[in-house]
């Protein structure tokens, strides 16, 4: 079926031959349960999609017998997932960092390296410079290797603006990304990411414009869901970061933090404190900040592709086990501490790191991400009533999703209900 760029893209595709369906010949059927407390398992089970959500998740026999009148769509002995959610990543900008981080195999460090104007600065100085329509379709190239990677919702954040009006420029762009691909995505404006010069020494002046002025117009434009900001001693305090996610939080926003990934500074006590969506790195989180997530509902979003580059730790399954906390993984891709561009690999990676069993790395890829973006009645899962986006993947098993290095590949990724081709990866998305 052609696709039909729109305002919601998945919308579109509900009509004709997606509308009711049943998928058929799996190895098995793995989905959370609705709460998200553990993986419910169907051997050789099928699915029943009908305009656009499931209908029914079950037995195979079962769901043959009573969905007579459906189309039949044969999923040749593959495992199916929900399509997986990428809770954290930046990826819209321009250039790489690729000579910064030889760099810092030679021993430079990341501040001294921003500090000499590199950094995050310097990918702002080409994403300004970019053409407006070049960021746009570079974005949407970039949520289709996503798709093509079984990511059916994608969180994007801004951040490589600075400048309030840059930023918002950013979040205009986004939305018309979203507009050109079948990938849900949500948008998050990264508002205090790192200091632009326009502000130095005026560094309480950029909050207040930002919660003056910019929190209201990202509002009225409906530009974004969430706002984010990057808690650390490189970027801001506590305080700053306290003062733009209250007012956010006010003005109906989710809100989210970049906490604790070079140093503890309080980032994830503030995050509990705001009962924020997220917080995320937590490469310094102490037991009693995951607690602190735990009693707030926030889920904490590891992410293996920036802790790998920085040679730094993740916490231990154990550990977080006994907090109780919801835990997702994620990209966080960016040109300058994670260019890790499949998330399902970067699960693999963590699932070892941390000893993650195949089970909780499927949580924290699908409901515990979908939470992260407060989308979980929706996506993350394949209850009935859920939207029916599902992955058919190139192996057997829920075990081999973490496994395999490479990561297994989609062998279809339906949005919807409707099986849309998907890109050659390695022809198609990058031009
Ligand atoms: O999530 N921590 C802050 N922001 C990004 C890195 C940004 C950059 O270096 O370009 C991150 O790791
Ligand atoms: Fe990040």
């Amino acid at each position: 079926m052609a696709f039909v760029p729109g305002r919601d893209p998945s919308d579109r595709l509900v009509a004709g031959r997606s509308a009711y369906t049943i998928l058929h010949n799996t190895s098995e059927v793995v989905t959370p349960d609705p709460e998200g407390c553990r993986v419910l398992r169907f051997p050789k089970g099928a699915l029943v999609f009908r305009d656009g959500r499931v209908l029914e998740v079950g037995r195979a026999a079962d769901l043959m017998r009573r969905h007579g009148e459906a189309r039949p769509l044969n999923a040749n002995g593959r495992l199916v997932t929900p399509g997986l959610v990428d809770c954290h990543t930046h990826m819209i900008f321009a250039g790489h960092r690729a000579a910064e981080f030889q760099r810092r195999l030679q021993g430079e460090d990341y501040a001294s390296i921003a500090a000499s104007g590199g950094g995050i600065r310097s990918t702002v100085r080409v994403t300004l410079a970019e053409h407006p329509d070049t960021l746009e379709r570079g974005l949407a190239n970039r949520l289709e290797r996503w798709r093509a990677n079984g990511c059916t919702t994608v969180e994007v954040k801004s951040g490589y603006g600075l400048m309030p009006a840059a930023e918002l420029r950013l979040l205009e762009l986004m939305r018309g990304a979203a507009q050109r691909v079948p990938v849900r995505v949500h948008r998050t404006a990264l508002l205090l990411h790192a200091l632009p010069d326009e502000y130095r020494d005026r560094r309480q002046q950029l909050v207040e414009d930002l919660c003056v002025q910019t929190l209201p117009e990202i509002r009225r434009r409906e530009l974004g869901t969430a706002v984010d900001a990057f808690c650390d001693p490189v970027a801001f305090t506590v305080e700053e970061c306290r003062r733009l996610l209250v007012r956010a939080r006010e003005l109906g926003f989710g809100v989210k933090l970049h906490a604790d990934q070079f140093e503890r500074t309080g980032g994830t006590r503030l995050a509990s404190e705001l009962g924020a969506l997220s917080a995320d790195h937590l490469e310094h989180a102490s037991e009693e900040d995951w607690q602190s997530l735990a009693r707030a509902g926030s889920v904490g979003v590891l992410l293996p592709g920036a802790a790998l580059t920085f040679g730094q730790r993740l916490p231990a399954a154990r550990m977080l086990r006994a907090t109780g906390a919801r835990v997702a993984i994620a990209t966080d891709f960016n040109p300058g501490t994670s260019p890790a561009q499949s998330l399902l690999e970067c699960a693999a990676l963590a699932s070892r790191l941390c000893g993650f069993t195949a089970e909780e790395t499927l949580l924290a890829i699908t409901w515990n991400a979908a939470r992260a973006l407060r989308v979980e009645a929706d996506v993350g899962h394949l209850n009935p009533g859920a939207c029916a986006d599902a992955v058919a993947w190139e192996c057997e098993t829920l075990e081999e999703l973490p496994y395999w290095l490479p990561a297994v590949r989609p062998d279809c990724v339906f949005m919807r209900g409707a099986d849309l081709a998907l890109p050659s990866v390695e022809r198609r998305v990058w031009p």
